[in-house]
């Protein structure tokens, strides 16, 4: 058991990557969150501070950090309680995981201090905890490639069961994120509860395409396989100059362009660093003619996941 403090990371991530609504999903590089952590001698959690985003809860019961790192002291039995300091740098709201990497970095944090008891794969279903809480539902397609890193799967999320698959070692991916919210739980809501048969077979076939295109590193088909029959043709309308910026992107060179996760950041990806710089540079040119603040990023798939710092 350890007394000192530690710091951990847990990335931010993209998730659905078109066809595969709440199954898939992958972890990006630098942006996430940074989380210190240190058992205190007041028997519970405490939140000293949240750095990076605003109106998040200081509760221990209300934040997603501390939510699933409450469920991993409460499976070992422990009684101390352990005081948190969070940094993010995922604005919530975003579509690039700031929940999850926050459920993450929670459940990393807490395993670290108990003597890692647990596997990285064992802690998905602990920072799942925490996702529940800010989506209302149980869905593990961030928190996986978070804590995992690379490309994840989840194939089922009761009883869970997350695969990692591979991917082209020079696939990057390329980020416009307009800078307004869009709340999962909003996000959620807004798509119907069902899906017709035609739209479902068209969905499984893109789904097998897009693992085998990834697995086999088959840029074509990876890039035919990013249609999304569920979320996509709802959400898109959520974001200012969707369209436009998915065509001009293609155009530009992208493999395929959709929305990361529930929105409102877009993403493709893009074969090399060159490809992905004309993409950026194409989304550049949208948002240029809006009057909207856009953030934009390149990345590569961060292989990694959640990792100690100190
Ligand atoms: N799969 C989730 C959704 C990701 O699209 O609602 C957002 O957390």
């Amino acid at each position: 058991m350890s007394e000192e403090k530690i710091q951990v990371f847990a990335p931010a991530s993209i998730a659905n990557v078109s066809c595969g609504f709440d199954v898939f999903g992958f972890a990006i590089e630098e942006l996430g969150d940074f989380v210190d952590a240190r058992f205190n001698n007041q028997g519970k959690i405490i939140i000293e501070s949240i750095e990076g985003a605003e109106g998040l809860p200081l509760e221990p019961e209300l934040n997603v950090t501390t939510i699933a790192a409450q469920a991993l002291l409460d499976e070992v039995g422990e009684k101390r309680g352990i005081t948190f300091n969070i940094r993010k740098t995922v604005i919530p709201g975003s579509g690039l995981g700031s929940s999850a990497s926050g459920a993450v970095a929670g459940a990393f944090a807490a395993n670290e201090l108990v003597g890692k008891p647990f596997s990285k794969l064992e802690l998905v279903r602990f920072a799942g905890v925490g996702e529940q809480v800010a989506s209302n539902q149980l869905h593990h397609d961030n928190v996986a490639p978070s804590m995992l890193g690379g490309f994840s799967v989840v194939r089922s999320n009761e009883p869970l069961d997350v695969l990692s698959i591979d991917y082209p070692e020079d696939i990057r991916v390329v980020v416009a994120h307009p800078q307004i919210e869009v709340k999962t739980k909003q996000a959620k809501r807004m798509l119907g509860r069902t899906m017709s048969i035609s739209n479902a077979v068209i969905q499984f076939g893109n789904v097998a395409g897009l693992v085998l295109g990834m697995t086999s590193k088959n840029y074509d088909l990876i890039g035919r396989s990013m249609v999304d029959m569920l979320a996509e043709p709802v959400r898109s309308r959520l974001i200012p100059l969707y369209d436009e910026a998915k065509q001009i992107s293609l155009e530009a060179g992208a493999i395929g362009t959709n929305i990361a996760g529930s929105g409102p950041a877009i993403f493709s990806f893009c074969k090399g660093d060159k490809s992905a710089k004309a993409v950026l540079e194409a989304f550049k040119k949208v948002y240029a003619k809006s009057n909207l603040s856009v953030n934009y990023f390149t990345s590569k798939i961060n292989p990694e996941g959640a990792k100690r710092i100190f």
